[in-house]
């Protein structure tokens, strides 16, 4: 596995990138751009929560829910000895995330076009969480019309995801933001809140 810091010739182009979220923003083309406010993660906020979810070199972080890899790429950038893994169900947003990650030559970032309900959480360590899916709830505004929402999706991916998080062993952290954490098991605590209790911090017991 390579842990390589992000070093290379490229940091003080990072750095730049990560300026700001106006700057990391023009990764991406207008239409991704005017959905951020809403649909992706600040830099502040990713800040933050990768210094909770890496308390050590090495771990794996998954985002649920990764839409363009905003956090993910920010994650990676923050906690260069972490490996950062995004899973996304809509293509097209993975295809964004891909060329951001190419563009930054950040090599500790991945990207799956799947639906998390596919994936086998125990190939990594702790977990970010951004109200992934609140679009299926009515009235609420959506990235785009590419995937089918609805009340009764919002459930089901709420009971799989709390039945992933309640097979994790303790120790396991998972951080929140807009989170209505009904697809939080009991056995998960806060240890940390933030923005108005928008964003917590949560350690398995
Ligand atoms: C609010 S966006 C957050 C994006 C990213 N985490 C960030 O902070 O920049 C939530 C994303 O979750 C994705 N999503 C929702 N339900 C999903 C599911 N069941 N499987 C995979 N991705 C899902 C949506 O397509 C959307 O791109």
């Amino acid at each position: 596995m390579d842990f390589t810091i992000n070093t290379s010739s490229n940091s003080d182009t990072l750095d730049h990138w990560f300026n700001s979220d106006t700057q990391i923003h023009h990764l991406y083309p207008q239409s991704i751009q005017l959905l951020a406010v809403r649909h992706w993660t600040p830099l502040h906020i990713a800040k933050l929560v990768s210094q909770f979810l890496v308390p050590k070199e090495g771990v794996k972080v998954l985002d649920i829910g990764s839409g363009v890899g905003k956090f993910c790429l920010a994650g990676a950038y923050y906690k260069p000895g972490a490996i950062f893994y995004g899973v996304e169900q809509r293509k097209h947003l993975v295809a964004h995330a891909e060329t951001a990650r190419n563009i930054l030559g950040l090599g500790n970032v991945y990207f799956l076009n799947q639906n998390l309900t596919q994936l086998d959480f125990k190939q990594y360590d702790h977990f970010y969480f951004y109200n992934s899916f609140y679009e299926n709830l009515a009235d609420t505004e959506k990235i785009d019309n590419t995937i089918t929402c609805s009340p009764q999706l919002y459930d089901y991916y709420n009971k799989q995801l709390y039945k992933k998080l309640e097979e994790m062993p303790a120790g396991t952290r998972l951080a929140t933001f807009h989170s209505l954490e009904g697809e939080i098991p009991s056995s998960y605590q806060v240890v940390e809140a933030y923005v108005g209790k928008l964003l917590k911090f949560w350690i398995k017991i």
